[in-house]
């Protein structure tokens, strides 16, 4: 069982899409959402992709000075750079990792994919050890495809 339930998040934002919603309304409704869920859920942040860069273009959480983040360096740039997933269950263990703050100890990154072209990416930083269960990725994983479609 995942901690969120990604169905009535998907249903808000295709709900605010036929609102004539704009991007950055989506996606800071997005980070907020999936913040809603609790822990282990702390912080959410909506890199997207321009060019060889990410920006940070909504979050929910703590603040971070991270506001671009080249594609390759931490664990957010190697995402891109491999186009996989990142689920990293104790931060202290990656040598790339680029610390936000003290607290953060996991984080969850699902690439926002639109066919064979990477958007953006859901950033979820949290303060528990490997907290992320393939159900929860999963379940991340349906508002990064929600998102896909609707941005
Ligand atoms: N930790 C990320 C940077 C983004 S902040 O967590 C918001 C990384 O290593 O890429």
């Amino acid at each position: 069982m995942a901690v969120l339930d990604p169905d009535p998040v998907v249903t808000r934002l295709r709900s605010a899409f036929n609102h004539d919603a704009d991007r950055h309304r989506l996606l800071t409704m997005a980070a907020a959402l999936l913040r809603e869920a609790g822990e282990p859920y702390t912080s959410v942040y909506l890199y997207m992709l321009h060019g060889d860069e990410l920006v940070l273009e909504a979050y929910s959480g703590r603040e971070t000075d991270h506001e671009r983040i080249p594609v390759g360096k931490g664990v957010c740039g190697t995402a891109v750079a491999t186009g996989e997933d990142q689920n990293v269950g104790d931060v202290r263990a990656r040598e790339n990792y680029i610390a936000c703050n003290l607290f953060t100890r996991s984080e969850l990154v699902v690439l926002i994919r639109r066919g064979s072209e990477i958007l953006g990416q859901i950033d979820v930083d949290s303060d528990q050890v490997d907290p992320f269960t393939s159900d929860e990725v999963a379940a991340v994983r349906v508002v990064a495809e929600a998102l896909a479609v609707l941005l």
